[in-house]
């Protein structure tokens, strides 16, 4: 596939269309976001909707500006401002990774993926987003809808989830030597708006000369899902 034209073809069209959202930095503005802010707005949205999170993060940032002020939230305090976001088992950790960021980094987070693994509660898919979209580096963030956008742009067969290796894999391929946290959020932002599960928006869609899947004409039948 024609990866650089990919590549180039997805980063204007992020500078047209991303969204804005209050963990971003104004598009176009150079600057890099908060690593608080970007891995909060990572927990909450492996959770829900980037609507129904976007509430609950000015909440919590209102009430917590910096990651040592959240450390220092006590422990129902917490629990009760995260209620309506489910799943509290994420909320400790929320916490328990506050604390060590506080504790034991200084209240700084570390700027690397590895580094971001040793922090409580973050897994490939937070370390990697935060190591993106606050630090700029290279790492490949695989969430739902990328792994749609790559089973679509590269029509693959094989169904979810045993495909998850496999569009992992593909996505590697793309991730950009420049702007790594831009094509993150590029991506995402592709398959939120666009590439969308049902009816996706394919005359609009920066990517559609490389798109296998749009070539079989049936591009909403990927990724293939296996027969229950
Ligand atoms: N979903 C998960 N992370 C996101 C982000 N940074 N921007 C938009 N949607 C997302």
């Amino acid at each position: 596939p024609p990866v650089a034209e990919i590549r180039s073809a997805l980063l204007a069209w992020y500078d047209r269309h991303a969204r804005v959202l209050p963990w971003r930095s104004p598009p176009g503005s150079g600057e890099r976001p908060d690593p608080y802010r970007v891995w909060l707005s990572e927990v909450m949205l492996q959770q829900t909707t980037v609507p129904h999170a976007t509430p609950y993060f000015l909440e919590f940032t209102r009430r917590w500006p910096t990651v040592v002020d959240l450390a220092a939230a006590p422990d129902e305090t917490l629990m009760a401002a995260w209620a309506g976001l489910g799943y509290y088992a994420r909320a400790r950790n929320l916490l328990a990774c506050a604390r060590a960021v506080a504790v034991d980094h200084g209240g700084v987070f570390p700027d690397t993926e590895a580094g971001l693994r040793g922090l409580p509660g973050v897994g490939p898919y937070t370390a990697a987003a935060v190591a993106a979209i606050a630090f700029d580096r290279p790492a490949n963030v695989v969430d739902g809808n990328v792994e749609r956008v790559m089973a679509r742009l590269f029509a693959v067969e094989t169904p979810l989830p045993a495909a998850k290796p496999e569009l992992t894999r593909l996505a590697a391929t793309l991730v950009a030597d420049r702007r790594p946290g831009d094509w993150a959020q590029a991506l995402m932002d592709l398959g939120a708006t666009v590439c969308r599960p049902k009816s996706p928006l394919c005359e609009r869609c920066p990517v559609a000369f490389a798109c296998a899947a749009l070539t079989t004409g049936a591009p909403d039948a990927y990724p293939r899902r296996s027969q229950k």
